[in-house]
């Protein structure tokens, strides 16, 4: 689930572009890491737990290695067997003459492992990944493909893998199924990775493999080939982004860097897709008429974490705007509860990364029952993307910090304009479109002003760092908003936090409240707002500290509370986004205080290509 890097070509520092990779790909969360080359004929292994720091001193300080023209690189993110050194990538066989890097599971690998222990291989680690190298070894007759598809063919389960052989040191061969692998095309060289994060310094070209590929890679040549052999041909496309967005530029965190980001990459999800003559959006990834539109009798979004929270914000547009019918599913359930959908439906699978396993199975299951299905995605070419078949990319630019903020905020955004243009076709008349577009052009600078009060912010987060459970209340479009506030909390500042309806509050979890667990109180001007005070009330009769969000100037709410952090004055369809922003700030500096490893929270990945 974590990363993969591979060089072959004709530097001398292929250790250099191996290590840069892996930092590169540090931001998705791992536990240990390791890299191999081939070093006069036989391959040379180092793998150390912990960070790529550590893998770095035992290469470079330790021991002064040197890999020329062919190496492979690991990230792991522990899923069979602990993560110790053992455990961690590559991994080779018994003779050490074929060593793999994987992600991903291998369902089948005990009985895998069985069958070739009792024909006299030896393994060394618990991990599934181990397998590989030894099938590798047990078909290899010659030929290095055909023994790399037969073991392939034995596999159940999901892998990017990329292995090499001291028998054909001159080549990598790297393959797919479920966990993605891209081939950057340099010249006179290639890069191999799990993320294009890895590959961009060197090279703006790439093949994303498909589910399927296998490709022996040699420095001048790449050849893709299915699991039986049959050539595959994949287009080279360009990655549309340079190497600076993908750095910190002068930041402590990439997660400040994006929360700061926000203004500039919500304008780019919005830049040209906005009619405001005819009070409409231009979506043309949904690639829908207004007739077809206009069928749908459902929409069903689904999605995991943060992307899940942007979507039950979108379900409110899609009922209130467009008065569809629309629900919102996990993705995890959505795939294996038989879900009752016709062609009548337009699922919408919601992803960052593109590469997440539960939504990437709901969409498939979408197609299975003939749905219509239009994926919202930031990951240029990820998975999603190009299952989904038609969609709308939200232009974020990469998202390198583990917890989401900038895909967030554009997906909200993304998801109002489809709401908007959904509307336009049904009933809503064009002076509500014109006024809802006029708002959703204003998005970057509430988001801007927000960012300004960045030092009040702070201050309220080191007032109440030290407090172990919080507590975020909001109605409406601010309910998902107040989940993902909770969410982003306990990600980064390992706090406990519970996001709530504010009216459900007490019907349970109100026996918490003590003078040590705030409640940060969603209290915009929004419909309900009235209510949400009532609940305020509630909390501060059982002495809690109150936080609030609230329009600026909004005396009513700073009276009743311990701190508050003004929210600009905008349409209440459009608050989640500032309100939101406010949020990671808070938890942002909460988690600075209390000195967590913000950019890569423990136990989490950036990306989750495993169920
Ligand atoms: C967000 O901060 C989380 N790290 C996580 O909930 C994430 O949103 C979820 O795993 C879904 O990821 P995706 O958008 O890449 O599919
Ligand atoms: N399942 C493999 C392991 O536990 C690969 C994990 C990963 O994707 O990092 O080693």
């Amino acid at each position: 689930m974590c990363g993969i890097v591979g060089y072959i070509g004709d530097r001398s520092n292929v250790l250099n572009v191996l290590m840069d990779g892996l930092r590169r790909l540090e931001y998705r969360g791992y536990d240990s890491a390791g890299v191999a080359g081939i070093v006069n004929g036989e391959i040379d292994v180092y793998k150390e737990p912990g960070k790529v720091a550590n893998l770095d001193q035992l290469v470079h300080i330790e021991n002064d290695v040197v890999f020329q023209k062919v190496g492979i690189a690991h990230t792991r993110w522990a899923t069979h067997g602990p993560p110790n050194q053992m455990n961690a990538h590559p991994h080779f066989d018994q003779d050490k003459e074929f060593c793999a890097v994987h992600n991903g599971i291998i369902e089948n690998y005990a009985t895998l492992k069985n069958q070739l222990q009792k024909k006299g291989h030896i393994f060394h680690t618990q991990t599934d990944s181990e397998v590989i190298p030894v099938l590798v070894k047990e078909f290899y007759d010659g030929d290095l493909f055909s023994a790399v598809t037969a073991a392939l063919r034995q596999i159940v389960g999901t892998y990017g893998i990329a292995l090499v052989s001291k028998h054909e040191p001159n080549k990598i061969i790297v393959a797919r199924k479920g966990s993605p692998i891209v081939i950057g095309v340099g010249t006179d060289e290639t890069v191999i990775a799990s993320d294009v994060a890895a590959v961009v310094k060197h090279t703006n070209n790439v093949i994303y493999l498909d589910d399927g590929d296998v490709a022996e890679v040699s420095v001048d040549n790449i050849e893709i080939r299915n699991l039986d052999a049959v050539p595959v041909s994949r287009k080279v496309d360009k990655v549309d982004w340079d190497i600076a967005s993908a750095e910190k530029g002068g930041f402590e965190h990439f997660m400040l860097k994006e929360i700061y980001e926000q203004p500039d990459s919500i304008k780019n999800a919005i830049r040209g897709r906005l009619n405001f003559e005819q009070g409409t959006a231009i979506l043309s990834g949904l690639n829908m008429t207004p007739g077809e539109l206009t069928e749908i009798e459902r929409v069903i979004i689904t999605a995991c974490g943060t992307s899940m929270h942007a979507g039950m914000v979108a379900e409110y547009y899609f009922e209130d705007l467009a008065h569809i019918l629309t629900d919102v599913d996990q993705a995890a359930e959505f795939r294996y509860r038989n879900p009752i959908v016709n062609n009548k439906c337009l699922v919408i699978p919601i992803s960052q990364s593109g590469e997440t396993a539960d939504t990437l199975a709901a969409l498939r299951e979408a197609h299975m029952k003939g749905a219509k299905v239009s994926g919202l995605v930031n990951a240029v070419g990820s998975t999603i993307a190009r299952e989904a078949g038609r969609g709308v990319y939200l232009h974020a630019g990469p998202e390198i910090s583990v917890a989401s903020t900038k895909a967030f905020t554009c997906q909200v955004t993304v998801l109002l304009m489809m709401a908007l243009k959904f509307a336009r076709s049904h009933r809503m008349p064009m002076p509500v479109g014109k006024t809802i577009a006029n708002e959703i052009q204003k998005i970057p600078d509430y988001v801007q002003q927000v960012i300004e009060r960045s030092g009040e912010i702070e201050k309220i987060a080191k007032k109440w760092c030290k407090c172990h459970d919080w507590f975020f209340i909001g109605r409406s479009y601010l309910y998902p908003t107040a989940l993902e506030g909770a969410l982003k909390l306990k990600e980064i500042s390992y706090l406990h936090a519970e996001g709530y309806n504010a009216a459900e509050l007490k019907h349970g979890p109100i026996a918490l409240l003590t003078e040590d667990v705030p409640v940060v109180a969603l209290a915009n001007d929004i419909d309900g707002k009235d209510k949400v005070l009532s609940n305020m009330q509630e909390c501060k009769a059982r002495k809690a500290p109150l936080i609030a969000t609230a329009t600026e100037g909004d005396q009513e709410v700073a009276d009743l509370t311990d701190d508050i952090i003004w929210i600009p004055k905008c349409h209440p369809l459009v608050s989640p986004v500032p309100t939101a922003v406010a949020l990671q700030l808070l938890s942002y500096y909460v988690a600075k205080e209390l000195g967590c490893s913000i950019d890569q929270p423990r136990n989490l990945a950036k990306s989750v290509t495993v169920e």
